[in-house]
């Protein structure tokens, strides 16, 4: 499996993928995809999806799906892990998402639960908190720690 940034040859893939598992497609674009991730298994299928969707200075995971044959493997877990990469090379602290789902899945890969009070104002704003996911999802943030320095194995050997 290989993570890659997604392109627009991949639009109609992640539409269906998003369709197929009820997450929201109305909103899908080329531009809003520049943000996403795909994962493809050896033969180049797609086979996981995921993104990151810029509102001001927040930042919103979204679109997170992985084929049905495909899970359990990690693959989301590891999608995640890239796009909190890309969020925190951005600069940026926390990611927000919601879901209806996958509340579970995201507690064990660090995010919480918050009141929609607790969520920044652009994020409540977004097409996504306001219309496109039903009033019942969960709000979840996860605070990125900042790398400070290298892992402690990377680290030059001195004497
Ligand atoms: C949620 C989803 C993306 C997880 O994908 P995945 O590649 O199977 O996840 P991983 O293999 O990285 O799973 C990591 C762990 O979470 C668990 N897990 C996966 N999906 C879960 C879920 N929906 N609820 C609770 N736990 C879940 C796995 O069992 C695994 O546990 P382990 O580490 O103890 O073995 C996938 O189930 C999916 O596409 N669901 C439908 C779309 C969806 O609901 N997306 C969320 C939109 S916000």
């Amino acid at each position: 499996m290989q993570i890659r940034i997604a392109d627009e040859a991949d639009l109609s893939t992640i539409k269906s993928l998003l369709g197929t598992n009820d997450l929201p497609v109305a909103d899908i674009s080329k531009a809003l995809i520049a943000g996403f991730l795909v994962a493809e298994d050896a033969s180049g299928l797609v086979i996981g999806i995921g993104g990151l969707e810029q509102l001001g200075s927040s930042v919103l995971l979204r679109s997170l799906a992985v084929a049905p044959e495909a899970r359990g493997l990690g693959i989301a877990s590891a999608l995640v892990a890239r796009l909190e990469d890309n969020a925190r090379a951005c600069g940026r602290q926390d990611v927000w998402l919601l879901t209806t789902t996958a509340e579970r899945f995201f507690e064990r890969v660090g995010y919480k639960n918050v009141s929609r009070e607790e969520v920044h104002r652009e994020v409540r704003l977004s097409r996504q908190f306001a219309a496109l996911c039903p009033s019942t999802a969960s709000c979840m943030r996860k605070r990125l720690r900042t790398a400070t320095s290298a892992p402690i194995a990377e680290r030059p050997l001195s004497n």
